[in-house]
Order: C-alpha cells, then structure tokens, then sequence
C-alpha cells in the first residue's frame, strides 16, 4: 500500500488522490523523457551552427521523413494518439474562440494536420500554414477530401501569404514552445492582421507556473547546455501571452490552465462608429 502513515490521517483521502495523480503524471514525464533522450541519441545531427530562429532549416531537419516529423509533434508516432488529442484541442477550441460553420479558420504551425482533419469539415475553410514544406505536404495526404482545405508554406516569422481582415479565427497550439518570444508576439501581431474585426485569436504554451509545467522545466534543465536541441520546449507564462494580446490590440482577453498548458484567447475588437 502507498502512503501508509498519510492513510492514517483523517480526511487526507483528497491530498493522496492529488499525490497519487501528480506520481501517474511525473511517471509518464519520465517515460516521456527516456523515450525521447533515445530518440536524440538517433537523430540526424543538427549542423550546430544553426541557431533556434533559424525555424525552416531546424524544421527541415526535423521533418525529414514521416515518422520524424510526426514523433516531432508528440513525441509519438502512433496515429491513435494524433486522431485522440485532435479531438481534444478541438473541444479546446470550441470551448474558447468557438468554431463556425462560417468561419475561416487559419492555423500557425500547423504539422501534419492533427487539428486541421478535425476542424475542416466543421468550418467554411481551414488554412494550414507551416515552416515546413514537408510537414505540409503530409497535412495534404491527412486531410484529402475533408472540405475546403488551403496549406500554404511560411517564413518562420509572419503570415504573409494571407490577407488582411481575411479570417475569423487564428490559433497555434503547441508551437511557441519552440518560438523565441519576440516570434511568438510577430505571429500575435499578425493574427492581429489577418483576422477581421469581431475575429478571435487561440495560443497556448506550457505554463511555467504550473506543477506539470515545472516538471518539464526541471527535466530539460537536466540536459547539458551544449547538448539541449534547438526546439526544446521553452514556456510561458499567463502574464507573457495575455500581454502579447493586449499589445497587438486584442480584446476581451481571456485564459485558463489545462494540464501542463496555459491557454489564451481573445478577440479583435469590432470598431465603433462613433
Ligand atoms: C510540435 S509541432 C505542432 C503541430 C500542430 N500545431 C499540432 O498541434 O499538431 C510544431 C510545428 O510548428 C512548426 N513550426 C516551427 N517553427 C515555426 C515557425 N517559426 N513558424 C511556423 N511554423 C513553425 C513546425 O514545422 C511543426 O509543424
């Protein structure tokens, strides 16, 4: 039996339910990080003159063969796990920007299209943008025949193939983690751009200030200098990303913690005529 002497207190059932949760989660971390330390062991190099802003060369190499680009995106490469967690971030999204039958839809760094299949047939369009033109070209074969799709190859830095006042929602999920800050706030401030007025903006990244968040802090601060990869996780926090929003001029700005994630959405405010 686990935690025999805390069993032994009255009404600690709730803390060794919370401990227990937090063990599950730590032992899945760690298993997360063997299987990903093998996985370095076996990558391609990575010229090391490269620097992490140098987003299109990293992602190249990141991508290069199906399997690489997909274990790149969650660290497994089993399609279950993509088809399960697209339908989570899509009750992520519906439940904040919402999604609309109307709606075009524009991702920032899109990958293989693990949101973009849940999300097409559920909008008037969904426009998928990456770094990576391989990382595109696999979204292409995922998401054949599922609606009006459009994947278009970016900078690394802005969204200029798109409008402005073009779409009615942005988002990007699980990509500022691998941004510097000042690129995740170009890509805010051109969300800003695209969006039209009444258009609702999603980013997320993990959150420093939560438990499961730390632990994956703690865990790449382990690995030597020299040796962290350039897209190893960077986080966030609330304050960073509600801040980035507020500047770019977004509105009814909102947040809220999911796991190891900080969520934050908002709005580009409709002018007044007055
Ligand atoms: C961890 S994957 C997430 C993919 C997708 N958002 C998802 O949740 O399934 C990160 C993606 O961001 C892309 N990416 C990396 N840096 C980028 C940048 N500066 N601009 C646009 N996309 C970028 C990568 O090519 C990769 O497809």
């Amino acid at each position: 039996m686990k935690h025999p002497i805390l069993r032994r207190i009255p009404g600690a059932r709730q803390w060794i339910e919370k401990i227990e949760r937090l063990e599950g989660e730590r032992d899945r971390l760690v298993r997360r990080l063997a299987k990903l330390n093998a996985r370095l062991e076996s990558l391609p190099e990575i010229a090391p003159q490269l620097a992490r802003s140098e987003y299109k060369a990293v992602w190249r190499e990141l991508s290069k063969t199906s399997n690489s680009a997909k274990w790149h995106i969650g660290g497994v490469d089993e399609e279950s796990w993509f088809e399960v967690t697209g339908l989570e971030t899509k009750e992520a999204l519906a439940s904040t920007v919402g999604i609309h039958q109307n709606d075009t839809v524009v991702e920032i760094g899109c990958g293989v299209g693990r949101v973009g299949k849940q999300l097409a047939p559920l909008c008037r369009k969904w426009v998928g943008c990456d770094v990576s033109a391989h990382m595109l070209k696999l979204a292409a074969q995922r998401l054949k025949g599922l609606g009006d799709v459009e994947l278009r190859e970016i900078s690394g830095f802005d969204l200029q193939p798109l409008a402005n006042d073009s779409a009615d929602v942005v988002y990007s999920t699980v990509v500022f983690m691998h941004l510097e800050e000042w690129d995740r706030y170009n890509y805010v401030l051109e969300a800003f751009r695209v969006l039209r007025p009444g258009g609702r903006i999603y980013v997320d990244n993990v959150n420093l200030c939560s438990d499961l968040g730390w632990e994956v802090f703690e865990m790449h601060r382990q690995i030597p200098s020299r040796e962290r990869p350039l897209h190893i996780t960077k986080h966030s926090t609330k304050g960073e990303l509600e801040t980035y929003l507020e500047r770019a001029g977004f509105s009814e700005i909102q947040s809220r913690e999911s796991g190891q994630f900080i969520q934050v959405w908002g709005m580009k405010r409709i002018a007044s005529s007055a």
